[in-house]
């Protein structure tokens, strides 16, 4: 994070910006504190979890064996992880992965949204929510919703119009129980 006028650095390296205190280094947040949901924030504390955003430690604590759920990850070296990483924070109005928490501060969820900047719809914005996970012990405790609510919350606070996503017939009924509707037909080419 590049120091503004007014962003202070104390001897210990936390910066902190107004009201939002972020660590340096490797622990510092992917985004804004602030795009968190504070409900979601409290509900998942209330059980014990933490909500924040990714952080280049998460390499270390689980976030790659957390999206191992959902498909094939690969073993990529931390060198590799830290260089997305990288590329992910400096354009951090457009990428945002947020991760759950367990009470040892491993990685047990996480999704994503991307903000695509449109031309039609009045130069629009669209999130598009993408790779969601909850670890396989951690599942069926609302985690998946709470990370859906924070994604939503986090959408329209930067000004998406809508929020789109693709899933299995099998995950229809999870995401009608987040309240998004069938619109559509997904297609792909592979390459
Ligand atoms: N079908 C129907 N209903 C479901 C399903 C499902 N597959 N999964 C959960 N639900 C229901 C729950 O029963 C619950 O209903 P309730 O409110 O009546 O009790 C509600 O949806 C919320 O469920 P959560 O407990 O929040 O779900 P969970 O934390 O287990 O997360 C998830 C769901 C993310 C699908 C998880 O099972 C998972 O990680 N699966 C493997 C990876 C995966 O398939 N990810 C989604 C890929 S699509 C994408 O990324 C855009």
């Amino acid at each position: 994070q590049t120091p503004t006028e007014a962003t202070q650095i104390s001897t210990n390296g936390v910066v902190s910006k107004g009201a939002e205190v972020q660590a340096d280094g490797d622990q510092a947040d992917l985004f804004s504190q602030s795009l968190i949901s504070p409900e979601v924030k409290a509900s998942l504390q209330e059980v014990g979890y933490t909500i924040r955003p990714l952080r280049k430690s998460d390499y270390s604590a689980g976030y790659l064996d957390c999206l191992r759920v959902l498909t094939t990850v690969g073993e990529p070296s931390e060198a590799a992880f830290n260089e997305r990483y990288e590329f992910m924070a400096s354009r951090n109005d457009t990428y945002y992965i947020l991760v759950i928490c367990d009470s040892k501060s491993k990685v047990v969820g996480t999704g994503a949204a991307i903000v695509e900047r449109k031309f039609i719809h009045n130069m629009g914005l669209v999130g598009h929510i993408e790779d969601i996970a909850v670890d396989k012990n951690q599942q069926g405790k609302k985690l998946g919703l709470r990370i859906i609510q924070a994604l939503d919350y986090l959408a329209a606070k930067v000004g998406c119009y809508k929020c789109i996503l693709d899933c299995s017939e099998a995950n229809e009924g999870f995401y009608v129980k987040c309240g998004f509707k069938r619109a559509g037909l997904e297609m792909a080419h592979y390459y």
